[in-house]
């Protein structure tokens, strides 16, 4: 199987997750010319130093995946920006202090020069913010991939959290909303998406959206 965008997006929210995100907010808007998405976190957070390992592929702390000499998620997401012109930046916050990285992230992929994130701190104690933008006029860039199935993926980790997902498409901007999906479905005690019925509602209601 071919890696496809979606995928890419995958791996970088579930590290939110991993990080203890109590609230996640993905924006994930698409033109026929690109796709952008942003992905805000209050988790953990990174220091100075672990996002330079972070974004190092040739480094891992070799804890979660013993034996394997490379991080996934971030080496990949720059390798996949840097060989079709997209462009990334990573903004990030530990204990007050604020760490970035990336190529100065570009609102429009033809242009050269890009714009950092702006003035404005990250507004949690700790958290981290990803932005990455494709050029799909690229003919190196990768499909996007199944985005109901990235949506669906990233609303039912086990954990506790609230993910906020904002689909932005030339005609139509939509809102989905962790807490309210699993209230719709009477889940809101539970918290996940336990049974197989509710997945396979969840699943039909993010296909419906793509109508
Ligand atoms: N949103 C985030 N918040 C806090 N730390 C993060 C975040 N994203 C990445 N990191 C840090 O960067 C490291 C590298 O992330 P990356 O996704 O590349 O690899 P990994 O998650 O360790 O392994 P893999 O994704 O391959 O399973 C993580 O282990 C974590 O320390
Ligand atoms: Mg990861």
């Amino acid at each position: 199987m071919h890696y496809t965008l979606c995928d890419l997006f995958s791996d970088l929210t579930q590290n939110a997750i991993e990080a203890n995100a109590k609230v996640i907010k993905v924006e994930l808007s698409q033109s026929s010319q690109s796709v952008a998405i942003s992905i805000v976190d209050d988790g953990a957070g990174m220091t100075r130093e672990t996002l330079m390992r972070a974004t190092d592929p040739f480094y891992t702390d070799g804890k979660k995946h013993p034996g394997r000499k490379i991080g996934l998620g971030l080496p990949f997401l720059i390798q996949t920006a840097e060989t079709c012109g997209g462009s990334w930046g990573i903004r990030t916050k530990k204990d007050g202090v604020t760490a970035i990285a990336g190529t100065m992230y570009r609102e429009n992929p033809a242009e050269k020069s890009g714009r950092p994130f702006g003035d404005t701190e990250i507004a949690t104690p700790s958290g981290t913010e990803i932005r990455c933008i494709f050029d799909l006029t690229n003919i190196d860039t990768p499909p996007i991939g199944d985005v109901p199935g990235y949506f669906r993926q990233i609303l039912t980790f086990d954990n506790e959290y609230e993910l906020i997902a904002t689909r932005i498409t030339p005609s139509d901007t939509t809102v989905i909303k962790r807490s309210e999906i699993l209230e719709a479905l009477g889940l809101s005690d539970e918290g996940s998406f336990s049974d197989a019925n509710a997945l396979a509602l969840l699943g039909q209601y993010l296909e419906s959206m793509e109508e």
